[in-house]
């Protein structure tokens, strides 16, 4: 029965099936790509056709025919119109849409240092901000920090190039220096693990060192972490941000 079929209406068939099948797909697929592999089936359609001669004129001649409006007459006639002006609309809307100024927020808004959880707000150290303390903590940076953040802490680490968003540069005056210590050692505990909504999205690569095994396989204590930011801050010359 399909022999019979003009190869015009047997690639609408096909179209419609092709449509149906991408539209049952699961999860739905977006719309830029059921529009993608109907373009593809056409093309395809196009290039069969244009293969054979006969086929040729079997397809693109009733749609000449059609478009041309030679001959028609009533509902035909009409349906031709309506065509013609529909497909410039179709096409002069979806321009339209796509370059028509949006009031919608960027997509990435996210922010870059959310309010640490109430049980980290407001810590001060309790670790003495002594030589010896300083070094001890330059001691744990070097071993666990540098490279990621560098050794010179301008996040310029032998890891870094690996991650992005990249570690924090601490030299830099939009990190440390604008952050209070409560913030770093909450960061610093806790790591790229779980943070607010409003810090998303965030692939974050810093670990959580209050679990990740460190010294003698065990997580590094408050104590060492404290001991950190004294030498983070004192090695890249900042102040940490205290309430003023
Ligand atoms: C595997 C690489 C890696 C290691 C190791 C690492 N970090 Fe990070 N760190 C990152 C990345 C990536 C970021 C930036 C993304 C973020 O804020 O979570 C970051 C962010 C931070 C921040 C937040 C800075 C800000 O401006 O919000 C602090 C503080 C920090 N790291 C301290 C440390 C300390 C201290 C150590 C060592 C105990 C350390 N990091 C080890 C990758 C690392």
């Amino acid at each position: 029965m399909f022999k019979n079929l003009s190869i015009l209406i047997k690639a609408l068939i096909l179209l419609v099936i092709v449509y149906i099948g991408v539209k049952l797909i699961q999860p739905p697929l977006p719309f830029s790509m059921v529009m993608m592999y109907m373009v593809l089936t056409l093309i395809a359609i196009v290039i069969y056709v244009s293969l054979f001669e006969d086929k040729s004129e079997e397809f693109y001649g009733p749609i000449s025919r059609f478009l041309g409006g030679e001959g028609q007459s009533g509902l035909i006639s009409a349906l031709r119109i309506v065509v013609l002006v529909a497909i410039p609309l179709f096409v002069g809307m979806n321009v339209y849409g796509r370059l028509v100024p949006s009031d919608q927020p960027p997509a990435e808004q996210r922010v870059v240092h959310p309010a640490p959880p109430a049980e980290f707000m407001g810590l001060s150290n309790p670790v003495p901000k002594t030589e010896a303390n300083i070094q001890y903590g330059g001691a744990l940076y070097a071993q666990y920090c540098a490279f990621c953040h560098g050794g010179k802490l301008d996040g310029k680490g032998r890891e870094a190039h690996g991650f992005n968003p990249p570690p924090a540069n601490f030299v830099d005056p939009t990190t440390i220096a604008m952050l209070q210590e409560s913030y770093l050692f909450w960061r610093i505990k806790n790591g790229g693990v779980g943070l607010p909504v409003e810090g998303q999205p965030w692939n974050s690569a810093m670990p959580r060192w209050g679990l990740m095994p460190a010294r003698g396989g065990k997580p590094l204590t408050d104590e060492d972490i404290w001991k950190i930011i004294h030498y983070e801050f004192s090695a890249s010359g900042h102040e940490p941000r205290t309430w003023e």
